[in-house]
């Protein structure tokens, strides 16, 4: 092992990628046109790509969205002002720091399951303010009101991200009501779980690294969230699990597509039908890279649990139901210090059968 690379990142043995990666591997590419041609009340006429979002859903939980209605300028902007705002010295980016208080701003020192992450981020909210337990604990009540910290340079990122954030949160709606279409609901069965939604936008910035087969610029992960949008440019990282046989596939980047995975709230919603995939990113020593996860999460006070509709005698709910803003604060809480709780997973809720 070389000394270009602290230990903190260095991955064990057993989760070190592969030099040699499939690319694309099948991961379902989905034209969402159909949209267009179609009023937002007649969403359920379009059978066909139903089915076909059902399907990646189903056998994958991640999947390719091209024609997505994202204008691919608003994208531009906020991709060149975060690669602005990386560019500055650590000291001007951590003006802007998260703290144990506030997780939204810049850090650097991002843990997965214990290995650092080779990578610096800036978070920010959909909502401003949003709101959400302010502690972790089950039985404090007492909310807590996140504003989003903006950097003084570049200028334009704050504009630039609040007009991004619109147009990703439309096609977030547009994908979530597929998928209630999918699971035989009515379109706007989950709509109201978003009201006070806590989404979060990440920008995402990979630097090269000298030694990509030991680390990874995000450990083997799910998402915890709803519903995952990513905006990824043409660098290429990001390897998907293949639920067929457990191999890791890299995303191939598709010039003005969108990347969606499932969650894991949308595992517990749909009782398992669904099932959220696990997920990695790798690092080169070449390229940085860049890429813009839209975190679609519902209100604070959502209790998660399976939908009645998708519960019955021959088929239980699998879950006891969470509130969201328990586990987020915990999540968020336990990503800054060590808890003495074990990090929270939807595992914990499972009810055994
Ligand atoms: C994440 C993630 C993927 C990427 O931030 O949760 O999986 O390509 N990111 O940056
Ligand atoms: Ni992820």
């Amino acid at each position: 092992m070389g000394c270009e690379v602290d230990w903190a990142f260095i991955q064990a043995v057993e989760h070190r990628p592969k030099l040699t990666i499939i690319e694309a591997g099948g991961i379902p590419l989905i034209d969402l046109s159909p949209l267009n041609s179609v009023s937002p009340d007649g969403l359920q006429s379009l059978s066909g790509l139903i089915a076909e979002v059902g399907a990646a859903c189903r056998d994958w939980g991640f999947f390719q969205v091209i024609n997505h209605g994202v204008p691919l300028d608003l994208l531009d902007q906020i991709g060149s002002a975060a690669k602005e705002f990386f560019a500055l010295s650590l000291e001007e980016k951590r003006r802007v720091r998260r703290d144990e208080v506030n997780p939204l701003g810049y850090y650097d020192t991002e843990h997965t399951k214990n290995a650092r992450d080779w990578k610096e981020v800036f978070d920010f909210a959909v909502q401003d303010p949003t709101v959400i337990p302010a502690s972790h604990e089950a039985d404090d009540q007492e909310l807590q009101e996140l504003r989003n910290q903006w950097p003084t340079y570049p200028p334009a990122l704050r504009e630039a991200s609040m007009e991004y954030a619109r147009a990703v949160e439309k096609l977030a709606f547009k994908l979530l009501e597929l998928i209630s279409l999918s699971l035989d609901l009515p379109a706007d069965r989950l709509n109201g779980f978003f009201k006070e939604q806590t989404s979060l936008i990440r920008l995402n910035h990979y630097p090269p690294c000298p030694a990509p087969h030991l680390a990874l610029g995000v450990g083997r992960h799910k998402d915890a969230v709803a519903l995952t949008v990513l905006a990824q440019d043409d660098v290429g990282g990001l390897d998907v699990k293949r639920k067929t046989d457990g191999e890791w596939v890299r995303v191939k980047p598709i010039p003005d597509s969108y990347i969606i995975n499932v969650g894991d709230i949308i595992q517990v919603w749909s009782n398992d039908r669904y099932e959220s995939a696990e997920h990695r990113v790798s690092v080169n020593s070449g390229r940085e890279r860049f890429s813009i996860p839209f975190f679609f999460s519902p209100a604070h006070h959502v209790m998660v649990k399976p939908l009645e509709e998708l519960v019955s005698e021959e088929i239980p709910a699998k879950y006891k139901e969470y509130n969201w803003g328990k586990f987020f604060k915990t999540r968020k809480l336990s990503n800054f210090k060590k808890l003495d709780v074990e990090n929270i997973q939807i595992s914990h809720f499972k009810i055994s059968e």
